[in-house]
């Protein structure tokens, strides 16, 4: 039986609708059982609505973290989600909901980690100088962008590249590689050895 996906989202949602793509054209086995947005504003939330996917905004204000990520964690459950991916969810999650979905967290992150976690990781690679950038698809644990690496894709980085056109090239990447890694996870052949995801061919 095909997956439940439940999207975490708080901007524009290119990843998520590349992810809808990927189920749509055959290629990632899974089904998007809802998408949730700490933004009632997020562009993503409006696509997802038009699309025809659960759609909803759980605004944050005024409530403390533990409080609003057992009511993110309660509307997962609901719709009996398998797996969270983090699509430019702009929110540190509480130690109590990584646990509640234990290795089943995943986050999209625009740089080669360990390098540049964080806000503005492209200009990050920009400012430092670096030839290769690229982007990462990691379990979500507790510190920042500090999980288990699933999948990385790596992209030049140009002379006259300005944030925004590397960035469009890292996006790109990230597109590719969110569904792929989805998919790797739900075939649940990966196993985490130490910091490491080792993938093991069932007999
Ligand atoms: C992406 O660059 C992703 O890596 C980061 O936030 C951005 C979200 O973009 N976590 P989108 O909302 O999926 O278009």
């Amino acid at each position: 039986m095909s997956r439940r996906l439940g999207i975490l989202l708080s901007g524009r949602g290119s990843n998520f609708v590349a992810i809808a793509d990927a189920i749509a054209a055959g290629k990632l086995d899974a089904n998007i059982a809802v998408v949730i947005s700490n933004r009632d504003d997020a562009p993503g939330l409006e696509i997802a609505r038009q699309r025809g996917f659960a759609a909803i905004a759980l605004p944050s204000q005024g409530i403390t973290r533990d409080v609003f990520d057992t009511c993110v964690a309660a509307e997962l459950d609901l719709h009996r989600v398998d797996l969270v991916c983090l699509a430019g969810y702009l929110r540190v999650l509480s130690p109590a909901f990584i646990a509640r979905f234990p290795q089943r967290i995943l986050n999209i992150h625009p740089s080669l980690l360990p390098a540049f976690p964080g806000l503005h990781s492209q200009a990050q690679a920009l400012t430092y100088g670096v030839r290769y950038a690229g982007c990462t698809v990691h379990f979500v644990d507790e510190g920042l962008d500090s999980g288990p690496i699933i999948q990385q894709a790596v992209v030049p980085v140009l002379d006259g590249d300005t944030e925004d056109t590397l960035s469009a090239r890292i996006l790109k990447e990230e597109h590719r590689i969110y569904s792929a890694a989805i998919g790797r996870v739900l075939t649940g052949n990966l196993r985490i050895d130490g910091r490491r995801v080792v993938e093991s061919i069932p007999d």
